[in-house]
């Protein structure tokens, strides 16, 4: 018994003692010295080498003031002869920078002939539209402007629409330190604004710099499994495509009602009769419908007809599934920006023709 209430209590005087040392005791009789508890080092995470899809970098604004002006004409639908379609009717930034329509709607409700790719991370194609057609973006901007089923406006009237324009004259000065404006200063200016629509910080961007936990396994089953297949052959790089034309039904012909022949319209070299660009799959998962005809409505059979037209495989459910996960993991930082204002028509700005022909 006495043994016992003495362990008891020094044990007690123990508990005491140590209680006394806790920091905050200590911490109230010095000057306060915050205890600092270092975290364990966790080992910084490093880029993985040697994967064939890159990380999407973000853009470095040359001329902010450019930018500025080019997101204006990209919102602006006084470039077209309606006065309704503008860059941003058929590329809208709040959904991808596509339509999610089958073919483009132009002038006076006109069906495009195809399916209109997004131009976000467009600026990484090798060249623009489906059949490359256009070498970069600057000399792709002018296209829809003047095209009868697109804008169906002429590059003078639209010019002479800007120049009408108290607030774009003293726009365009501030940026090119000249008075006049062309067609040339529009899509310059177009072309620099797209160069700033990347969508970098996907969640398959942080798994390739090093963070293991940024996607699960069924999207890194669905990875391997895209590599293994061979989906890299052609969808690669920082744009997972965008930089060859390859044809579409590589093993098996690819039936269409659409009649688009692709990069033989350009080259007129038979080899190249049904090749198109290959799209880019960053933000696939907003960018429906897909190819070039809309064939495909949902992600799951874009995979389904590419592994089979493209590779001859046939995946499982299963399979299909951890691809499309996979493929969701693409979808990036959407440009975020203010709506720009638009400097307002004056009494000389040549009225729009909604219907006219
Ligand atoms: C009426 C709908 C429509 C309008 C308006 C329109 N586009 Fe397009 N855009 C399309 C379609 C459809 C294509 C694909 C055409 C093709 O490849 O033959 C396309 C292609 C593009 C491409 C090529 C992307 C790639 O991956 O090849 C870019 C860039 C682009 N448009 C930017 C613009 C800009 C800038 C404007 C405004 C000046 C504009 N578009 C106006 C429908 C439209
Ligand atoms: C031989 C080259 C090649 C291979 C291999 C390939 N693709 Fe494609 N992919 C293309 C081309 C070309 C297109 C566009 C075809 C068209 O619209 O006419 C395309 C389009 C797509 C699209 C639609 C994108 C859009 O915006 O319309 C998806 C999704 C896609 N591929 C996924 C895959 C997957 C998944 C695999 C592997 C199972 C794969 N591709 C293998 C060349 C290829």
């Amino acid at each position: 018994m006495k043994i016992h209430s003495l362990l008891v209590g020094l044990l007690a005087v123990g508990v005491i003692a140590s209680c006394a040392k806790t920091p905050q005791a200590e911490n109230e009789k010095k000057a306060p010295a915050p205890v600092v508890v270092a975290p364990p080092k966790a080992p910084a995470p490093q880029p993985r080498a040697g994967e064939p899809v890159k990380p999407v970098e973000a853009a470095k604004v040359a001329d902010q003031a450019k930018v500025e002006l080019g997101k204006k004409l990209f919102f602006d639908p006084r470039l077209s002869k309606s006065g309704f379609i503008s860059c941003n009717s058929c590329h809208n930034l709040s959904m991808g920078g596509s339509d999610n329509l089958n073919s483009s709607i132009g002038h006076k409700w006109k069906q495009g002939p195809i399916n209109s790719p997004t131009v976000l991370n467009s600026s990484m194609n090798l060249a623009q539209f489906w059949d490359g057609r256009a070498k970069d973006l600057k000399e792709q901007a002018g296209g829809p402007i003047a095209n009868p089923g697109e804008m169906a406006f002429t590059h003078e009237l639209a010019v002479s629409v800007l120049q009408s324009i108290p607030g774009y004259v003293d726009e365009f000065k501030k940026v090119y330190a000249a008075d006049a404006i062309d067609i040339d200063k529009v899509t310059t200016a177009i072309a620099a604004f797209e160069e700033t629509l990347v969508t970098p910080n996907s969640r398959f961007d942080k798994w390739l710099n090093g963070d293991n936990a940024a996607i699960t396994k069924e999207e890194l089953a669905g990875y391997e499994l895209f590599k293994s297949s061979g989906c890299t052959n052609c969808h690669n790089g920082a744009a997972l495509g965008g930089n060859s034309f390859q044809k579409m039904g590589a093993v098996e012909p690819y039936k269409t009602k659409n009649p688009a022949a692709g990069r033989i319209g350009v080259t007129k070299d038979n080899a190249d009769r049904f090749k198109f660009k290959v799209p880019t799959l960053r933000n696939v998962e907003l960018t429906y419908p897909y190819f070039h005809d809309a064939g495909a409505p949902t992600l799951s059979k874009a995979v389904e007809v590419m592994g089979q037209i493209q590779l001859g495989k046939k995946f499982t459910e299963e399979e299909n599934a951890n691809i499309v996960a996979f493929l969701k993991t693409l979808t990036g930082d959407q440009p975020k920006f203010t709506l720009p204002l638009l400097p307002p028509s004056t009494d000389k700005t040549p009225a729009p023709q909604p219907f006219g022909k």
